[in-house]
């Protein structure tokens, strides 16, 4: 199976680590999808190892997800309060669920890590399906930058040490609004590789999606900050209803 075709993949790779990397703190998204929750029930996508989910959790409210990594459910069940979290082990492409919800959200760019259009369309047309009356549904995403993708291609150094360099290289598929990444650490014992694949869009890119699946943008913001979001804007948090 490819990279473009693994979710699981993120999962092996990342699990051990992730928890350890430098994440933003979810505070401030908390607070955000806390006032726009309705008091629940609450639904996230890709859940990963409860960052978010956990600290909205323990605001009372009645917090479930989807995620396709057990490795990731795994490293949450070990966190307090982590084995109370229903999650369904699948694709969020699907939202293998049946509730109904106030509010779904996919945060910290991951909608990109479905890698087909047609499979982010299911995503939004799922979301739509699961959720109540007026429900909402919360991306957060980033905002790709064509000086990124200039030439199609990307190399940057993570990190030097005397005994070893990381380094990530990006190679770009323009009309696909794709990128496969390989974040390479060279070090005593060899030459590991870790693979990972985008698809970007833009704001715009998203609205039409959400919109045909009978979503409409009503807040967007630059940050969880909630500030105003505008063409220098390197990310954005947008609101859709149903
Ligand atoms: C960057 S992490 C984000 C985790 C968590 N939402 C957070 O904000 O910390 C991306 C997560 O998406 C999951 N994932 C990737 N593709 C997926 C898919 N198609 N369906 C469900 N989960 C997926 C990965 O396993 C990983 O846990």
């Amino acid at each position: 199976m490819s990279v473009l075709d693994d979710p699981g993949l993120f999962g092996r790779l990342w699990a051990d680590t992730y928890d350890g990397t430098d994440n933003p703190d979810p505070t401030a998204a908390v607070h955000f999808l806390a006032d726009r929750a309705d008091g629940g029930p609450v639904l996230e996508l890709a859940i990963g190892t409860g960052r978010v989910a956990l600290p909205l959790a323990a605001r009372g409210l009645d917090v479930s997800g989807v995620e396709a990594s057990e490795e990731m459910v795994a490293k949450m069940r070990a966190k307090p309060g982590g084995d109370q979290i229903p999650v369904v082990v699948g694709d969020m492409a699907d939202v293998p669920v049946t509730g109904t919800y106030r509010l779904a959200y996919l945060v910290f760019n991951t909608l990109f890590n479905l890698v087909r259009v047609e499979r982010q369309q299911d995503c939004f047309r799922n979301v739509a399906r699961v959720l109540a009356p007026g429900g909402g549904f919360v991306i957060e995403t980033f905002v790709p930058d064509p000086a990124d993708f200039d030439r199609d291609e990307q190399v940057r150094m993570r990190s030097v040490t005397e005994d070893s360099a990381t380094i990530r290289l990006h190679q770009y598929d323009r009309a696909a609004q794709t990128f496969v990444r390989q974040t390479i650490r060279f070090d005593s014992e060899g030459v590991h590789l870790k693979p990972f694949a985008m698809r970007y869009c833009w704001p715009e890119q998203i609205d039409e999606m959400a919109e045909r699946a009978g979503l409409r943008l009503v807040e967007r913001y630059a940050d969880w900050h909630r500030q105003p979001f505008d063409s220098t804007s390197r990310s954005h948090i947008s609101v859709y209803r149903k």
